[in-house]
């Protein structure tokens, strides 16, 4: 297993801040996942004798948690809420849509890697739902129709540039971005 020497610092530095080191295990597993996508049986060795504790103490979380994986996901993750607002908005034909335009089912990676859908829990923005986050990016109100739209862009590699689909973390910042230009120019007058 290779981590960069970034990883290996942020995980010296996390490890001693727990008055016993095996309390550190999830923070050390995130670490890993962030850098590798998944932590494999070798990883899970690694950290064990890390921390002093049995490979099975970290094998035990990775199969329990849902957000912690064996096996990485496609290179762009899409994920779809499942939850009852979302649901009762059609996050079902959502997924769904994506599935058949993205060529995969959701829970798995399709064949050549690209892209994995994952239908699941709230995705904490319940009020604009159904939300479909793309790896990072959080987009709103998607329903079926809106999924066919996103997906095509995604598959051109267009969705970034897209002024139809602006992620809630891109409206926050040039909301941002907006707001602070106004606020100096009235400092200037
Ligand atoms: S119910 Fe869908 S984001 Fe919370």
């Amino acid at each position: 297993m290779e981590l960069t020497k970034e990883t290996l610092q942020e995980i010296d530095e996390v490890v001693p801040r727990y008055p016993d080191k095996r309390s550190a295990v999830l923070m050390v597993i995130h670490l890993i996942q962030d850098e590798l996508g998944a932590i494999s049986d070798e990883t899970c060795e690694w950290i064990a004798e890390k921390l002093d504790i049995e490979p099975i103490n970290v094998k035990e979380l990775i199969t329990f948690y849902p957000m912690l994986r064996e096996t990485p996901w496609g290179k762009t993750h899409v994920r779809v809420c499942r939850t009852l607002p979302c649901a009762l908005r059609g996050s079902y034909a959502t997924c769904q849509k994506l599935e058949k335009k993205l060529g995969v089912k959701e829970g798995h990676v399709r064949e050549d890697g690209e892209y994995s859908i994952e239908f699941m829990e709230c995705l904490a923005d319940c009020g604009e739902g159904p939300v479909v986050m793309v790896d990072e990016e959080t987009y709103e109100n998607i329903d079926e129709k809106e999924a066919g739209k996103l997906a095509d862009l995604l598959l051109m590699g267009k969705l970034d540039d897209s002024a139809e689909f602006v992620s809630y973390e891109k409206g926050l910042l040039s909301e941002t971005v907006t707001k602070a230009k106004k606020s100096s120019s009235k400092a200037k007058k």
